[in-house]
């Protein structure tokens, strides 16, 4: 998508499509404005009694001249105007835009925000918003949407503000189509596929090790929860090295079961087991960040990238519920309850993470049911061992406009994981899942690492659509990677 910003006025500008944001307390004035251009506006939004409200929406066809269409957004109070209104004004502008071809002009009260901040939400939200899957379709639908953004009357030095747009952009629309697309399309084959295609057209680094290289470095943890599969895993390793010197390493660690079907702990009832093809939404996250991150080429940051990818599965070779595995440090784990398998391959990828020698790892996962129930799908659950590595992934997420919210490491609960036999079992009481989900995690980051768990798995998926997202995967977790990566260059 193109983005431009446009002096214009609100008057003079030519385009397609006009969406104008009107806050509350302010109609008459702008209304007076647009009247000068479209005869007739002040008394239909009268008609419509038009406050400004938050959801108040007018959109008309005017004839004559100029755009094929006005759309007309009410802000809410003028004086709360921030980042988190101003993407959802321009998420319902590209919305209201769509079955109009050519471009859209946005006027927004911009005075509230940096200009360049407020030019790459925007950007972001109207590209976000208008991206539509349609790969399984005999017969795609034709879809008639603008290829440009023009921002009116934005300070000129705010174009600056799009230069990594379409690069995150891209990130979490592959993230959303890796989500998406069926566990029979996406398999771990798959994902080493779509790392290797990223390390060919952007120069990245790639090691695939297969179950062999595996099971020569101890990965009892990770190649248990494959051994149901008639999939063969793959243990994924991307790397970006930037030119010059490298000043900081970091690790970002995905979780990628192509499916979860819980093994012999089968996913019944209430468990949605058709919805379970999402839980490698850590790696879809984690292979989008590097695609924007490939694009972006940020200086003195090299990005590692792990995933443990493989099928939970059931078959006369699957785990039992009470074996014993160990992992890649010599850890012997009791799987009381195969569901809980996420974390058997995390612990092997952390374990290999921490080995580059990272000064941050941060890994997202859809590990817990409980985390959704905790927090809903609107927000991830942080989990770190570092305040200030919490902080720098709490900003990143409030500037891509993602939820992040920050859960207790608490060690009494690390109790719940006590095995009569083994060093530990992988699933403690219900209460309080996610947490002793990120507790048993962090027994396999090393102790002088800075690291950070992203539980993922309510905002992974959006049933219904909503702000940026449509309808289904959402892409989650790149554009808080990508920012908290950028952000150390
Ligand atoms: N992939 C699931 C977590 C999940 C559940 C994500 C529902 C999204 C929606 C994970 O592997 C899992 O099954 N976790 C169990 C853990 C339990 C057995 C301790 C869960 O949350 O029920
Ligand atoms: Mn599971
Ligand atoms: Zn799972």
């Amino acid at each position: 998508m193109r983005f431009s910003l446009s002096s214009t006025g609100l008057h003079a500008w030519n385009g397609d499509v006009l969406a104008v944001g009107l806050p509350q307390g302010d109609v008459d004035a702008t209304a007076t404005a647009l009247e000068q251009r479209f005869a007739g506006i002040t008394d239909a939004l009268k008609q419509q009694e038009f406050k400004g409200k938050p959801g108040d929406q007018l959109v008309i066809t005017p004839l004559g001249g100029g755009p094929q269409r006005l759309v007309v957004l009410g802000l809410g109070e003028s004086d709360g105007i921030d980042t988190d209104r101003l993407r959802g004004a321009a998420a319902r502008a590209a919305k209201a835009s769509i079955g109009c071809e050519g471009n859209l002009g946005l006027h927004l009260p911009w005075t509230g925000t940096d200009a360049t901040e407020a030019a790459r939400i925007c950007a972001e939200a109207v590209r976000l918003c208008l991206y539509k899957d349609q790969r399984f379709r005999k017969e795609p639908d034709p879809r008639r949407i603008p290829d440009a953004l023009e921002l009116i009357d934005l300070d000129p030095a705010a174009a600056s503000g799009f230069t990594s747009v379409n690069a995150t952009c891209a990130g979490v629309e592959l993230a959303r189509e890796l989500v998406a697309a069926p566990p029979n399309v996406v398999t771990p084959a798959a994902l080493a596929d779509t790392a290797a295609g990223m390390a060919r057209d952007h120069g990245l680094e790639l090691k695939v090790l297969e179950r062999s290289d595996c099971e020569a470095n101890g990965m009892g943890a990770f190649l248990a929860v494959s051994q149901g599969s008639d999939l063969p895993p793959k243990f994924i390793h991307l790397i970006y090295r930037p030119e010059g010197e490298v000043k900081r390493r970091v690790a970002l660690v995905g979780k990628g079961l192509t499916f979860d079907s819980g093994g012999y702990n089968l996913k019944v009832g209430a468990a949605q087991i058709d919805m379970m093809k999402f839980d490698m939404g850590g790696s879809a996250a984690v292979l989008g960040a590097m695609r924007s991150i490939a694009e972006l080429k940020p200086a003195g940051v090299e990005v590692h990238m792990v995933v443990a990818s493989c099928e939970n599965m059931v078959n006369g070779s699957a785990v039992h519920p009470g074996d014993i595995v160990t992992a890649a440090n010599g850890m012997t784990i009791e799987i009381n309850n195969t569901d809980a398998e996420g974390r058997l391959t995390l612990a092997d990828a952390l374990l290999y993470a921490c080995e580059q020698k990272p000064d941050a790892v941060v890994d997202l996962a859809t590990l817990t049911g409980a985390c959704v129930i905790a927090l809903g799908d609107e927000m991830a659950g942080l989990w770190s061992n570092n305040d200030d590595l919490a902080e720098a992934l709490d900003a990143a997420a409030q500037s891509g406009g993602e939820g992040l919210w920050r859960m207790p490491l608490r060690q009494s609960y690390r109790d719940g994981l006590k095995s009569l036999l083994a060093d530990m079992k992988n699933t403690g009481p219900r209460p309080g899942g996610s947490i002793t989900a990120a507790l048993f995690l962090k027994e396999f980051v090393a102790k002088d690492t800075a690291w950070a768990h992203i539980d993922i798995a309510g905002p992974v998926w959006s049933d219904k659509g909503k702000g940026v997202n449509p309808a289904g995967a959402t892409g989650y977790g790149v554009r808080t990677l990508v920012n908290w990566v950028l952000a150390q260059s």
